[in-house]
């Protein structure tokens, strides 16, 4: 017992494990993620309808979306984003690999023609040329630096030459306003981990040199115990330009967020519309 609560209360090394796979793709857990994303009330897996609308219009705006737009929608979850952009009259690709999502998004989409790629982002390989990459609510912060360079390279190379990039991220002051904690409940967060009984511990990390947040979650059943790794970086304007820079991209524009709001400094997200190095 002591041996096992001292594991669950031990400080892994920043990105050490990758459990995206489990997050999303658990039966149980990614029914659940399912209504979060669709529930208009909580901004968990995706935003609310009426901010998704607004970011849509600002984007159509922005890129001028029309019918000769193609569009690479990365982590497309139920397709919030890539069913609107289709109604624009776009040519959508919409990439994720939770099966859920993209079996509600292609039924949502049927009188549609979205091509929906059941697959593990950071594996995905196409013949096509995109004017507009997106990959949208903070998704771009649970991977690693060596992840996050990788997916670059695609974006370089599936990204035409006048294309652009829209990406959000967490900002340097939604890391301050998080604090370490560590908490255990009987069916932690109402069942959300598993249809079967289970204790759950939750246990938050700061790694201040790295600006790294890390929620990891240690869900005890009778037959098994799961590890769940949320990594979320966070980022100063100086970093995320960096990180654009040191891999063949410019930073265009700066938002707070995905719908064309100012930047703030006080922001907890920052927006992107970043382009190819000449
Ligand atoms: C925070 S949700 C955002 C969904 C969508 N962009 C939105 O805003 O409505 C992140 C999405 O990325 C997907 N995802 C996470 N890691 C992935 C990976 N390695 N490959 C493919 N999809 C991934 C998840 O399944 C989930 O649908």
């Amino acid at each position: 017992m002591f041996n096992d609560l001292k594991k669950i209360n031990a400080r892994p090394k920043p990105y050490e494990f990758y459990t995206a796979e489990t997050l999303w793709n658990d039966e149980h857990i990614s029914k659940q993620m399912l209504e979060f994303h669709l529930n208009d009330s909580v901004d968990l897996a995706s935003r609310n309808k009426t901010f998704i609308d607004k970011s849509v219009e600002w984007m159509t705006s922005r890129f001028n979306i029309g019918k000769n737009t193609a569009i690479a929608d990365f982590g497309c979850g139920p397709g919030l984003y890539t069913i609107r952009f289709a109604e624009k009259g776009a040519t959508v690709t919409g990439i994720d690999f939770s099966e859920n999502s993209i079996r509600y998004a292609k039924e949502a989409a049927a009188h549609l023609d979205i091509d929906y790629v059941l697959r593990d982002y950071l594996e995905f390989e196409t013949d096509k040329q995109f004017d507009l990459i997106t990959m949208i609510t903070c998704d771009w912060c649970a991977l690693s630096p060596e992840q996050r360079k990788m997916l670059l390279a695609k974006f370089c190379d599936y990204l035409d030459n006048q294309g652009s990039v829209v990406l959000d991220v967490y900002s340097l002051t939604a890391f301050e306003q998080r604090e370490e904690i560590t908490a255990y409940e009987h069916l932690h967060f109402n069942g959300f981990w598993s249809a079967d009984d289970y204790y759950g511990f939750m246990n938050t990390f700061k790694y201040d040199d790295e600006k790294v947040l890390l929620d990891k979650y240690t869900l005890i059943e009778e037959y098994r115990t799961r590890e769940i790794y949320n990594w979320l970086q966070h980022y100063s304007l100086e970093s995320l330009k960096a990180e654009f820079e040191e891999n063949g991209f410019r930073i265009e524009e700066y938002y707070s967020d995905v719908a064309g709001t100012p930047y703030r400094k006080d922001s907890t997200e920052i927006a992107i519309v970043a382009k190819k190095a000449a």
